[in-house]
Order: C-alpha cells, then sequence, then structure tokens
C-alpha cells in the first residue's frame, strides 16, 4: 500500500526496533516517509536494516536513517543506542519499542529459557527503551515547534494482550504485560505531556507467522479467524503508526488500538455460542 509522504514528523528523530524486518520495518519506514529520522535498530542481518536506511534517505522528502544494532534486553545497549540517535540528531521524540520474539511450546514442556528469552526480549526490552525515551524526553523538555507532546512512546504488543493463545504461555503472558506497561506510564508521564499509546497487531504476514500463510491451506484457516478475511500487511500497521506519532492523534492516550481486521470480535461465535 502506497502511503503519500507528509510532512507531519518532519524535526523529530524516532527509534524503533526491531527494524531490519517485518511490521518494524514497515514503521520505521512509515514514520521516516512522514519526515523523521530514524534509528534502525536491528540485531541481526545488517544488511537489510542498512536496506531500510537507505530507502528512507533516497527519498528526498524523509527523514535521515541510520541502522544501529543494539540487543534490546541488554541495558547498557539500549543506553548506547539512545546516545547515538542524541549525538547524532539532537534527541529522540518517538519511541517504538517493536522488537519481539516467539519460542513456541505446550507449557508443560516450555523450558524457563524459552520463557525468559520472550519475557526479556518483548516485555523487558519494551521497558528499557521507554524508560531511556522518558529520560531523554524530560531532560530535554518541550518543543512545541515539532509537537504538541513532549515525546510518544507506541509499544508494540498483539491481540494476545486480549486472546489467550494455548502453546503461546510466554508470548501471550509478555503482551498481556504490555497494556499494564503502556497505561502505568500514561498515568505517570501524561501530566508531563508524555504520551504513550499500544498498537496491538493482528496477524499480519511477516516472517515470526510464516507457518500461517505459506501455504493456501494455512492461510484459508488464518482467515476463519480474521472477519475482514484477508492477512495484515506491515502497512497496515506502518502508516497507524506514523498518525499515531503525530499530533493528528493528540489526544489518544492509553489507548491500545487494535489492527486485526477484527480478529478480536471473536468470530468463532458468528455461528455458535
Ligand atoms: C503473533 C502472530 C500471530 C498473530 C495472530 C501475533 O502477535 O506474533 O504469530 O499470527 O498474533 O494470532
Amino acid at each position: 500500500m502506497y502511503q503519500k509522504p507528509n510532512k507531519r514528523l518532519t524535526g523529530q528523530t524516532a527509534i524503533v526496533t526491531g527494524a531490519n524486518s517485518g511490521i518494524g520495518k514497515a514503521i520505521a519506514t512509515s514514520i521516516g516517509r512522514d519526515g523523521a529520522n530514524v534509528i534502525i535498530n536491528y540485531i541481526t542481518d545488517p544488511e537489510a536494516a542498512e536496506e531500510v536506511a537507505n530507502d528512507i534517505c533516497d527519498d528526498k522528502i524523509c527523514g535521515q536513517a541510520i541502522p544501529f544494532k543494539c540487543d534490546v534486553t541488554k541495558e547498557d545497549e539500549v543506553q548506547a543506542m539512545f546516545k547515538k540517535a542524541v549525538d547524532h540528531f539532537g534527541t529522540v521524540d518517538i519511541v517504538v519499542p517493536n522488537a519481539g520474539i516467539q519460542k513456541d511450546y505446550p507449557l508443560h514442556e516450555m523450558p524457563l529459557d524459552a520463557w525468559q528469552q520472550v519475557i526479556d526480549v518483548n516485555l523487558t526490552g519494551q521497558f528499557l527503551c521507554a524508560r531511556e525515551g522518558i529520560r531523554e524526553f524530560l531532560r530535554r523538555g518541550m518543543r512545541p515547534e515539532v509537537s504538541a507532546a513532549l515525546g510518544k512512546i507506541i509499544t508494540i504488543s498483539s491481540v494476545h494482550e486480549k486472546i489467550p493463545w494455548a502453546g503461546h504461555a510466554n508470548y501471550a503472558a509478555s503482551k498481556g504485560a504490555i497494556v499494564m506497561l503502556m497505561q502505568t506510564i500514561t498515568q505517570e508521564y501524561g501530566p508531563m505531556k508524555v504520551r504513550a499509546n499500544s498498537i496491538a497487531p493482528g496477524a499480519i504476514k511477516t516472517p515470526i507467522n510464516r507457518e500461517a500463510w505459506e501455504t493456501p491451506e494455512a492461510l484459508n484457516k488464518l482467515n476463519e479467524l480474521i472477519p475482514y478475511n484477508r492477512i495484515g500487511e506491515p502497512s497496515d500497521i506502518g502508516s497507524a503508526a506514523a498518525w499515531l506519532a503525530s499530533d493528528e492523534s493528540d489526544y489518544i492516550n492509553g489507548s491500545t488500538i487494535f489492527i486485526d481486521g477484527g480478529m478480536t470480535c471473536y468470530p468463532g461465535f458468528t455461528e455458535n455460542g
């Protein structure tokens, strides 16, 4: 889906984690296309991160983008990433802690390691990025010439903050926690004009859920869970994230926006229950 370039984020800087592929790539591209500078965080595949950054920089209306390798579970690495953003671009205005993983097991077979890694990336990683973002927002102070908010945090959740998911207890628990992290940030820092919201994607066509869409049979089965009857595209999330980062959504604070084709409307109840 083509997004018309829009200058609503010009003069701002965003950090998007896990931005070398899938949803993170789409978010970084949309935000860059709306004029923001972007740190393209990655942990593997530096060439892909470089490519995302080049695509943003090549388009003359866009902001500047630089790839930055960092493991979001490591405090010192996250701090180094924020320092890079401040040294290079002056400050950080938008934080999208998108990096996430799945390590699926039936609960009774789930090794502690698989539980811990998912909690570390999906929850602790978002906490560390949100914390560093808020520290930078408070240090820098308001910039009314670029935004009505002191800063914007867009946590990336999932329909599984609401829909239980057998065989994925670690993932569902990590996403269930994100809503409380995000809303507590809203309650605690809203008075300082920090705006925090979540995006909760449904089934989006990315490498994380390849098995669910790569064959026609799998895709048909998946579509039974989606009233709108199509899998989501990363750009469905990217365009919403850019809007949520902009002042056009200035009064949205503490909300989770489900972008799922209606998955959270439980289509299994259409002819049952
Ligand atoms: C998961 C995907 C899954 C989707 C809908 C996402 O949060 O990462 O693997 O397809 O939720 O179940």
